[in-house]
Formats: structure tokens, C-alpha cells, sequence
């Protein structure tokens, strides 16, 4: 079937379809039905079915002979260790892993909050949880204690997994006095924390709360898969939403693990054996499915790498790693080729290694800009594919489906629909719109295997924030349009959530740290362009009356909450003073309006805005502080 095809019969019969694709996996009990509803009216797949999904990815090619193939590569250039797991191995470490998991009480369905580096005891331990039937929740390193805690507050862990510290290039963040803090400020006590001391930094352990990783695992005994319901949760992972609190996105077991295996396949185009590299982190959804899931599920090799593009040691980093390892497919954020190319704009260290094992750049996250697109494809001469997706899907809604058929790409655009996602775009009243006309990004339910099942505690949240807008379509947040052969062209994001660097943040969640400012009466965060993170966040501030203070201060006071409370990770670096704000008669803050003005582009001014001259005033502060074209 080629691709059209296939996707008129995911749209057609998507039960059968997908209920296909299923029989290729080893499950303990095979489903025989493919769609039905659950008990909060939500679509589940495979209902019926029984797997295990750490079987999945590691039990069944040991058991089919391919135990001494490498499934694990980690390269970090930032302590200089390397190691290599093959699937037994890894098998074997899982195994183990989970049995100090069940020794400390953890079984199906319990909690499991991970906080840890890139390190393989970081995918060990995820596996580990899929083992037991456990639901792991990794929280990205880089996020401070207040995040942490809001976290841990809100899954429940009964076990938290840490190590003693993360390194940044040349940094080492001890994260006992985060993982501390946090403990301190959230309500709910995990029974034990479990810590894996590096070399790099010693961690003081907290009797009987923390737990030594190595002195548990050596009294452990190896546990066995333990078969769940395809329904059943496989994880949580955290991501920002409009409001402060962040949204539990939950994955079920079953269908996930039959869209890792078809995305592996239709969109990576990767077979048993070949080596593929996703340069994230564990604590996003990348790292999840294409780090740890979806490689592992479909027999290839998978590279953990701990360092970042640039400065560990150079700009030639990542054309290393594939070189070293050859790697088949690259898949990364567009930041990071941002980072290479500034410090590296004739790609000369990649001349300097072997690159003929790649054969694709995958590149997700963010938009895909035009320039660096341009960039790497004339620099690599490989096919750069830019494809779309999300924490709550899990896997593309739009790619080149280079394993089906491969499309001519378009700069600016992730290509086409992924079979199972039938993308239309609406206005703003749920009329479907024509090619090249923008509007909001939706997918007609039913969504394909391996997306959200719910938000975790909080269904009506689920129900709100993604099905209630358009019935019978998934809000995606997202806006932009299809041309005449139906490419899909991402503009950004239709709420207040923006991307730094690839990393989801919610300017909302920003707001509320700014808010608390003892000398801010009100304040807005935006994100604004920037030439290497794709956005940056920008703090609008208003004085509460009576106060008197230097805009100066002000900023690094604002920073440093930021960063101790949301993570370094944000990047808010500037907090402007302003005498007011714009908005409407009814006191809505002009966000939109703000973030144009910023970035120089056009707009309107709403007849809806108490007073116009504030823009005036605004464009001043912009120019004041080299922002926006009028500086
Ligand atoms: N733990 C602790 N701190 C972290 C962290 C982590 N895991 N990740 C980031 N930070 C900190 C950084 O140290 C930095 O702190 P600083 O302000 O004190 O210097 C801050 O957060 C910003 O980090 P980052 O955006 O990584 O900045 P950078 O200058 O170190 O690197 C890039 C810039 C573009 C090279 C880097 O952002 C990058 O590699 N981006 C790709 C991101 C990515 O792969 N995203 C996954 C989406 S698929
Ligand atoms: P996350 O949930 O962290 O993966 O972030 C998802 C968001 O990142 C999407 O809703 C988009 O706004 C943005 N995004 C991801 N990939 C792309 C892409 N290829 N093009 C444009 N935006 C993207």
C-alpha cells in the first residue's frame, strides 16, 4: 500500500488497521478488539489485550536469539565514560532493577518518580517500573525544586529514584539539595528515595528516607515481567500547559507500544540492529519514545548521549557520536543545529568525521526554521525531515513517511498527516478551513494508538483543555494550515505555551513566579523570538503603587526566582518595567498584541483596547531595551 492508502484505511477501518499492526507484537494475550470506550467515554485500544512493554523491548529479541546485539550505547562527554549494553545485559539490569524495586514495596499500578541524568540507570529504571507494571514519572533534570514538588505532589510517587548529580558541560548540580528542597515543600511523602552516587559528587543520605542505589541493587534479586492490560498506564510525563500547574499526560502500555513499533518503522524507517540517535533527554517525550521505547521495541541500537551539541567539547560533537557508532538516523531539535552552525557555520568539523552511516536528520520539537533547514541540507546532503508531534500524542502527527513512501519536503513544513492522525483545520467556530488558510490544528477522533488516555487526576482537564473546543476533534494547540497537496505548515502555538530551546514552558507557570514579586502589582510573560532557542520568555512588570525601585534590580531579582523556581532552563533573562499593560475594556491582557509588537510583525490594533497609547508607550520600553525592531 502506499501512503494514501494506508491513510484513507487508518481514516476508513481504523480498528482494523491497528488491531494489523498489533499481531506483530509478542503480547501475552493478544487483543481481539481494537476500539472501544472506556468508562470516561474515551477511546482505549486493545482493551482486551495482555503484554508487558519492557518485554516488549527486551525479553523478546533475547529470547529470539539476539541477546548479544547492542541495544544500549551511552557516550558521555561531559565525565568522558562510555559503555555498552547488549539486549541481555540490559535485560539482566532491568531485571534486577526492578527486583530492588519490588523489595521496597513498588508494584503494579504504584507510582515511581525519576529524577535523574542521562545516564543508562536513568533508562534502566524506566524499564524497570514497565516491568513490574509500575507507572514512572520522569521529571526533567534541569527543573528546579518547586517544580519537583508540584510533581511529586501531584503522581504520588511511592518511590523516588535520583542520583547525586547531573553535569552541564563543566558543571556539576548536586541534586540532593533540589530533590531535598523539594521533598520539604510538597505534601506528599514518598516512602524512600533511592540515590545512585556518581563519581562526580557525593550525595549525604537522609536515614531511613534515602537509600543507596548500589548497596540496594547488590542485595537484589531479579524480578519477572509482570503482564498488564493494555490499558493499563505505562507512565506520566509531566508537560506545560496555560495554567501554572503542569498537565500529567498519561501513556497506556498497549497502544503505545503498537505505535512505537509502526513509527520505528513508516516514519524512521529503521529495522533490527541499525543504530539510531535521539540527541534529548530522558525527562521529555522524545527521550521516551525514541531514546528508551520505541529503538528498544524494534530491535535496534539506541545512543544515550550525556553532553550537549556544542562545548562538550565542540561544535563537532554530535557528527562524533554518529561517526563512532554509525549512526543511522539522527533525530534532534532544530536549537541544537542553531548552536553548531553558529559556532561552526561552514559545517567544517562534520568534513572531519565519517558520516556515511547517516541517512537522515529527523528534526522535531519546534519549528523548523527555513534558514537552518536550508543549512543542513546543503551542508549534510541528507534528507532533512521535519515532522510534528507532541507529549500528549506521543509519536508524529505529521512526517515524511519515508518508510511507506517518500515525499519531496518542503522547507517550513512537516510534510503530511501520519496515518492514523486525520488532521483538518478549523476556524475559530469549528468550520473547516481551505489550503493555505491558517487556523487551529485539530485530529478527528478517533487518535491512533500510543496518545493520552487522560491528565492524571484530573480527567475534567483532559476533557477541557483538548476535546471540549471542537467536538469530536483533539485540540492540538496548535495553528497553521495545508497547502494545495495537503502539507501541513506549523505556525506555533495557539495558547499561552512557548518552546525555548525545544523545551515546553508555560508562560503562565513564569507569571506566577513573577507575580509573587513583593513589588509587582500585575505583570505578563511573553515569548519573544530569539535566534538560537527559537523563543525566549520576556517579563512585562507593573509597580504596585508607591514603590520605588531600579528596573535593574528588579530584573535580577525576578531571574533568580525564575531560575529557583521553575529551573535555569527557562531563560527568562529579561523582566522590563512598565507603567502599565496592554489590554481590553474588560482588562483582558493583550498577549498576542505584545508578542507582535516584540517580534515586529504587523497586526491590527483590537477595537476591543481601553487605550491605544499604551502601545506607544510599550514600543518605548521595547526600544529602551533593544527589543524589537524599533531598537
Ligand atoms: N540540568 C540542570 N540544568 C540544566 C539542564 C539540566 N538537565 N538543562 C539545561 N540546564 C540549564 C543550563 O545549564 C543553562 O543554565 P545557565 O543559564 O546557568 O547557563 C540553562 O538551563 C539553559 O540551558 P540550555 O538551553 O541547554 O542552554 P545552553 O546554553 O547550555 O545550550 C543549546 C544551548 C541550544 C545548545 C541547548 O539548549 C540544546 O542543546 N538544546 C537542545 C534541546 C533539546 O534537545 N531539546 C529536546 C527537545 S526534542
Ligand atoms: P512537546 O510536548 O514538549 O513535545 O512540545 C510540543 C510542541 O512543540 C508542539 O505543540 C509544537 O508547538 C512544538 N513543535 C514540536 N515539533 C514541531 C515541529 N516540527 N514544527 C513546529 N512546532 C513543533
Amino acid at each position: 500500500m502506499n501512503y494514501q492508502q494506508t491513510f484513507d484505511s487508518t481514516v476508513r477501518d481504523p480498528a482494523a488497521f491497528w488491531l494489523d499492526q498489533a499481531r506483530g507484537l509478542d503480547w501475552f494475550v493478544p487483543p481481539r478488539t481494537g476500539l472501544s470506550t472506556d468508562a470516561q467515554g474515551v477511546s482505549r485500544w486493545f482493551a482486551d489485550g495482555v503484554l508487558n512493554t519492557a518485554h516488549l523491548a527486551l525479553d523478546v529479541h533475547v529470547t529470539a536469539g539476539n541477546g548479544e546485539r547492542t541495544a544500549l550505547i551511552y557516550d558521555s562527554p561531559v565525565t568522558g565514560a562510555r559503555a555498552s549494553y547488549s539486549y541481555r545485559a540490559l535485560r539482566d539490569a532491568v531485571a534486577l532493577c526492578s527486583g530492588m524495586l519490588r523489595d521496597l514495596g513498588v508494584g503494579k499500578g504504584d507510582r515511581v518518580l525519576l529524577y535523574m541524568p542521562m545516564i543508562p540507570e536513568a533508562v534502566i529504571a524506566m524499564l524497570a517500573c514497565a516491568r513490574l507494571g509500575a507507572v514512572h514519572c520522569v521529571v526533567f533534570g534541569g527543573f528546579a525544586a518547586h517544580e519537583l514538588a508540584v510533581r511529586i505532589d501531584d503522581c504520588a510517587p511511592k518511590v523516588v529514584l535520583s542520583a547525586s548529580c547531573g553535569i552541564e558541560v563543566d558543571r556539576v548540580i548536586p541534586y540532593q539539595p533540589i530533590l531535598s528542597q523539594a521533598l520539604k515543600a510538597a505534601r506528599h511523602r514518598p516512602e524512600r528515595c533511592v540515590i545512585l552516587q556518581r563519581p562526580q559528587c557525593a550525595a549525604p543520605l537522609h536515614h531511613p528516607r534515602d537509600l543507596d542505589w548500589h548497596e540496594q541493587l547488590a542485595a537484589a534479586r531479579p524480578a519477572d515481567c509482570v503482564p498488564v492490560a493494555a490499558t493499563d498506564p505505562l507512565y506520566i510525563l509531566y508537560t506545560s500547559g496555560t495554567t501554572g500547574k503542569p498537565k500529567g499526560i498519561v501513556r497506556d502500555n498497549g497502544g503505545h507500544a503498537v505505535a512505537m513499533g509502526y513509527s520505528m518503522a513508516t516514519i524512521y524507517n529503521m529495522a533490527p540492529g541499525e543504530v539510531f540517535w535521539a540527541a534529548s533527554d530522558v525527562g521529555w517525550v522524545v527521550g521516551h519514545s525514541y531514546i528508551v521505547y520505541g529503538p528498544l521495541i524494534s530491535g535496534c541500537t539506541t545512543v544515550l548521549y550525556e553532553g550537549k551539541p556544542v562545548r562538550t567539547p565542540d561544535a563537532g560533537a554530535f557528527w562524533r557520536v554518529v561517526a563512532e557508532y554509525g549512526v543511522k538516523a539522527l533525530f534532534a531539535a532544530p536549537t541544537a543545529f542553531r548552536a553548531i552552525r553558529k559556532e561552526d557555520p561552514e559545517a567544517s568539523l562534520a568534513a572531519r568525521h565519517d558520516l556515511s552511516s547517516l541517512q537522515y536528520l529527523f528534526l522535531a520539537g519546534e519549528r523548523l526554521d527555513p534558514p537552518t533547514y536550508q543549512w543542513l541540507a546543503a551542508h549534510l546532503g541528507r534528507p532533512v525531515l521535519d515532522h510534528w508531534w507532541q507529549t500528549e500524542t506521543g509519536w508524529a502527527i505529521a512526517a515524511n513517511p519515508i518508510g511507506i513512501e517518500a515525499f519531496a519536503t518542503r522547507p517550513g513544513s512537516a510534510t503530511l498527516p501520519v496515518p492514523g492522525f486525520d488532521v483538518h483545520i478549523l476556524d475559530d467556530n469549528g468550520a473547516p478551513l481551505g489550503p493555505h488558510q491558517k487556523g487551529n490544528i485539530c485530529v478527528k477522533l478517533p487518535l491512533p494508538p500510543g496518545c493520552l488516555a487522560t491528565v492524571w487526576n484530573n480527567h475534567p482537564r483532559y476533557e477541557a483543555g483538548y476535546m471540549a473546543r471542537f467536538p469530536g476533534y483533539y485540540l492540538t494547540g496548535d495553528g497553521g494550515y495545508r497547502d494545495e497537496d495537503g502539507y501541513l505548515f506549523v505556525m506555533g502555538r495557539t495558547d499561552d505555551v512557548i518552546n525555548v530551546a525545544g523545551h515546553r514552558l508555560s508562560t503562565g507557570e513564569m507569571e506566577e513566579v513573577v507575580a509573587a514579586h513583593p513589588a509587582v502589582a500585575e505583570c505578563v510573560v511573553i515569548g519573544i523570538a530569539d535566534g538560537l532557542r527559537g523563543q525566549v520568555p520576556l517579563a512585562l512588570a507593573v509597580l504596585k503603587d508607591g514603590m520605588v525601585m531600579e528596573e535593574t534590580a528588579l530584573e535580577a531579582e525576578v531571574v533568580l526566582m525564575v531560575r529557583e523556581q521553575v529551573g535555569a532552563l527557562a531563560c527568562l533573562r529579561q523582566v522590563l518595567m512598565v507603567r502599565r499593560l496592554p489590554k481590553t475594556r474588560s482588562g483582558k491582557i493583550l498577549r498576542a498584541i505584545l508578542r507582535k509588537l516584540a517580534d515586529g510583525e504587523g497586526f491590527e490594533v483590537p477595537s476591543t483596547i481601553d487605550d491605544p497609547t499604551v502601545l506607544d508607550e510599550i514600543r518605548g520600553d521595547f526600544a529602551r531595551r533593544g527589543i524589537g525592531p524599533g531598537a
